[in-house]
């Protein structure tokens, strides 16, 4: 059988990047869709860094902000690896601010990076793999979705939608040969979660029961279980990784 393909959105990021190299290990055709405002270069160099670790990934623009900007970039990875069989919604941004201060931008920015995205990727990808009667969607969620955080409405809302669309979709296409799956992640130690102030920061790591961030390979093991062709019976599922911060 020819290697599945797989795209990765916000794959030259912390969380992506090791998404992105556990996929390649393991024996997939990879691509990182990236944005990075534009900067194709640094997403450049940022390939020339995995293949000099030894990961072949592709690499593609796509603002996931914007559909016909998602379009192309699936049209893209398709044109140089094949039909895209798995795909891992992962980019996101946070714009954290109590509701009380919280700009429209703010609210905006989070909603269409972290949710409307979600749609613009998957649109241009589901039929093609329901044609195919094969395919694996991963939908990263957040430990915030369900459990909330003072500071991330914005936040909390967008990824908690990704929940409403993986269980919807999960059911629509369960007869076809693809699986909607969410992993929510807890505080990993990525630039993200690094930007959050050390105090408040430290006061989170106070309330995980494992004692200590994640780790963005954590996530990626969890993606990849998921993507498995032998995964299918699991669709419309969250899998939480968050080191015991947050049970239900
Ligand atoms: N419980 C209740 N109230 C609290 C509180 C707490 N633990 N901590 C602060 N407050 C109150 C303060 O007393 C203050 O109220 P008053 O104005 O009445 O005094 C108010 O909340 C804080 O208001 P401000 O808007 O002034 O706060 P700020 O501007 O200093 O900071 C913030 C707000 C930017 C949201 C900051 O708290 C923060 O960065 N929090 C962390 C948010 C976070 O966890 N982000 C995760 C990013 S990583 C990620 O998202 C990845 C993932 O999936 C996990």
């Amino acid at each position: 059988m020819t290697k599945r393909v797989a795209l990765v959105t916000g794959g030259t990021g912390g969380i992506g990047t090791a998404i992105c190299q556990q996929l390649a290990k393991i024996g997939y055709q990879v691509a990182a869709g990236y944005n990075s405002g534009g900067d194709h270069e640094k997403a450049r160099a940022w390939q020339a860094e995995q293949k000099a670790a030894g990961f072949n990934i592709a690499i593609s623009f796509g603002d996931v902000r914007d559909f016909d900007s998602c379009g192309r970039c699936v049209a893209e990875v398709e044109e140089m690896l094949g039909p895209i069989d798995i795909l891992v919604n992962n980019a996101g941004i946070t714009r954290d601010s109590t509701l009380r201060k919280m700009s429209k931008e703010q609210w905006d920015a989070v909603l269409t990076s972290n949710l409307d995205s979600v749609f613009n990727m998957t649109r241009h990808v589901i039929n093609g793999m329901v044609d195919r009667t094969f395919g694996r969607i991963v939908n990263v969620s957040s430990v915030n979705a369900q459990k909330g955080q003072l500071g991330q409405t914005n936040y909390a809302a967008a990824k908690s939608g990704i929940h409403g669309f993986t269980k919807a979709l999960a059911q629509e296409v369960a007869r076809k040969g693809v699986t909607v799956n969410t992993v929510s992640p807890g505080y990993i130690a990525t630039k993200m979660v690094m930007a959050v102030p050390d105090e408040i920061r430290a006061e989170i790591i106070k309330g995980i029961p494992v004692g200590r961030l994640g780790e963005p390979e954590e996530i990626a093991r969890a993606v990849a279980f998921l993507i498995d062709d032998t995964s299918g019976f699991i669709t419309g599922a969250n899998l939480a990784v968050n080191g015991g911060q947050h049970m239900f």
